[in-house]
């Protein structure tokens, strides 16, 4: 994101042409997943569009999600692309690091803590979380700040069930999601690209929102280490960069916590981080996107991006009289 950039501002790795890896080799068809009545018949038609390689990673399907706005009618990117182009500071800068070096994060046992202005804090162990509430399937549009989309099937729940279930207290503003930060494991916090631990936040309301989710799968499996397993936030109508990967603690206080992106680039990088093609960055244009797997590649004709990535109709509310220049 502030690393290595051309003249348009930001990084172009090919994805189709990132080396495909061993782990990609036993392949099976989610089609058969879907087609077993996993998700839905209405999947199941997506999937019968997009039948696509998986990681052969354990399964974790999903219901139907009933949440609205939670199902985009797009082809989805697939699985490779998804899982060997990413952002994952922890383990290096480059596109296709994550991949080739998240193997040593180690992610059972894991446990999250629940901290802060809460009713019930405490350790809640991964086996507890995944109980919390009935895993979904979503199929989100996934727009980075640094211009490329793709559109993913998470499994997961509404975050908003987690934290119903913690009681947080009246002076609970913001929620904080803090991720692992383990120099024995994540060889990219010796390269001091960030201060980490990986912090980001969302204001209660926002957090609350039914579309924000956490995710624990995608593809109807778990989530490969390097798309931030066991498990990541994700607000479709956010930038990327608000997913927090390989969350270990979730605080609940009263101030706007300070996010990592912001603290290493303020002026580029607001606390909200709402997709908004209308407020560029200070170094590109965020009025269009490339999306990952378009035929042509790089040159494929880019996509102009919608405000709040699409989920206006849903989300448009909770930043009704803001000022989404100043709070960017
Ligand atoms: N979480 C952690 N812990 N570390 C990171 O470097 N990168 C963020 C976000 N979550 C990041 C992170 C950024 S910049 C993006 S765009 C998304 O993860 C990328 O998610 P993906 O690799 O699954 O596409």
């Amino acid at each position: 994101m502030l690393i290595r950039t051309n003249s348009n501002g930001f990084d172009h790795g090919i994805p189709s042409e990132i080396t495909s890896r061993a782990a990609f080799e036993g392949r099976r068809d989610l089609l058969k997943l879907w087609a077993s009545g996993a998700a839905g018949a209405a999947l199941a038609s997506y999937a019968a569009r997009d039948a696509r390689a998986m990681g052969g990673l354990a399964k974790l399907p999903g219901g139907k999600s009933a949440v609205s706005g939670a199902n985009v009618m797009e082809k989805l990117t697939d699985y490779k692309d998804a899982s060997t182009y990413n952002n994952f500071y922890e383990f290096g800068t480059d596109k296709a690091d994550p991949a080739k070096n998240a193997h040593t994060l180690i992610t059972k046992p894991w446990t999250v803590e629940i901290t802060g202005a809460v009713k019930k804090p405490g350790k809640m162990g991964i086996e507890e979380l995944l109980k919390v509430s009935g895993m979904e399937e979503r199929i989100y549009r996934f727009r980075c700040v640094e211009g490329w989309s793709m559109v993913i099937p998470w499994v997961g729940y509404s975050l908003a069930e987690l934290i119903k279930k913690v009681e947080p207290l009246g002076n609970a503003k913001y929620v904080e999601f803090i991720t692992m930060a383990d120099a024995k494991q994540m060889p990219g916090l010796r390269n001091g690209s960030l201060d980490f631990p990986y912090v980001e936040g969302l204001r209660m309301d926002e957090a609350m929102h039914p579309l924000t989710m956490l995710a624990f799968g995608m593809y109807g499996e778990v989530l490969p280490n390097q798309n931030g397993a066991p498990l990541r936030l994700m607000s479709p109508w956010k930038y990327g960069f608000k997913g927090g990967k390989s969350i270990v603690q979730i605080r609940f206080t009263e101030k706007e916590p300070r996010t990592s992106w912001n603290k290493a680039a303020p002026q580029e990088y607001g606390f909200f981080s709402n997709v908004n093609p209308t407020v560029d960055h200070p170094r590109w244009s965020q009025a269009t996107e490339r999306r990952i797997g378009d035929e042509g590649g790089l040159f494929a004709k880019k996509r102009k991006t919608l405000m709040f990535n699409g989920y206006e109709a849903q989300v448009g509310q909770l930043y009704a009289g803001m000022d989404l220049k100043k709070f960017y």
